[in-house]
């Protein structure tokens, strides 16, 4: 299986913070955005990725990273988004590198708590499908939503007025290679992007979609409150240790 991280966008959510670098090169807590979804996918033994982003700042990422020994990758490789196309489009981009493997695909700015080695080793059986991760959230509105029935996801709905549950999608996917001619399908959003919920819900008609909850905590970074919520948690995290 090989690593993805979307790591582009323009970041406008957190201005003037990103008016001189990338969102995913900001500080949380005693790290830069970006090493979290890179040590997440090496903990559980993904050490060939593809790194997406965008913008004036993308050169800062091969400053940083470098060739990616430091975080014992045996490959990283570099791809640039121009504009802001969304996710599913990022991950289009990617299609050269992925070849026929399934993929781990993380947003550069969700932070999580669990490991996903045990579900990648399970995917890994099969590698059909995809493989979507919830977790119960206070403000549904600003995410994914998944609507469940009895032991199955039957749809997912972007960021709903009344969501039909508390269950955000969070920003953690696992996909066959079949993901990129599924991409090649959609058509843009009210907001001019190709959306990973549309992505899916292609899985989800075709039966093809599982999912699991998240145990410990989650959160994105896109913002001011969960950017600063984002570095409290791996605070304290890192001090009940
Ligand atoms: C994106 C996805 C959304 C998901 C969220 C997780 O939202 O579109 O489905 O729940 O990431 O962070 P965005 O950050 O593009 O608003």
């Amino acid at each position: 299986m090989k690593g993805i991280i979307l790591a582009g966008g323009l970041g406008s959510r957190l201005q003037p913070l990103t008016l001189i670098t990338n969102k995913h090169l900001l500080p949380v807590y005693n790290k830069p955005m970006i090493y979290y979804p890179i040590e997440k996918l090496v903990e559980a033994g993904i050490d060939d990725i593809v790194l997406v982003t965008g913008g004036s700042y993308a050169g800062d990422f091969l400053r940083l990273l470098g060739n990616g020994r430091e975080f014992n990758l045996s490959h990283i490789n570099y791809v640039y988004q121009k504009g802001e196309g969304g996710i599913a489009e990022a991950l289009g981009l990617c299609e050269h590198y992925a070849k026929n493997d399934s993929i781990a695909v993380i947003l550069g700015d969700n932070i999580f708590e669990d490991s996903i080695k045990n579900a990648v080793a399970e995917y890994a059986k099969t590698n059909t499908g995809g493989k979507i991760f919830l977790k119960e959230v206070h403000d549904p509105q600003r995410f994914g939503v998944a609507e469940l029935k009895g032991e199955k996801v039957v749809g997912i709905e972007e960021k709903p007025k009344t969501p039909k549950s508390n269950y955000a999608v969070t920003g953690i996917y696992i996909y066959d290679a079949e993901v990129f001619d599924v991409i090649k399908t959609l058509k843009p959003s009210g907001r001019g992007e190709l959306e990973i919920t549309d992505v899916n819900n292609h899985y989800i008609r075709k039966n093809a979609m599982k999912y699991e909850f998240m145990k410990g905590w989650w959160t994105d970074a896109g913002t001011f409150e969960s950017l600063f919520h984002a570095s409290e948690l791996v605070a304290n995290s890192l001090n009940n240790k």
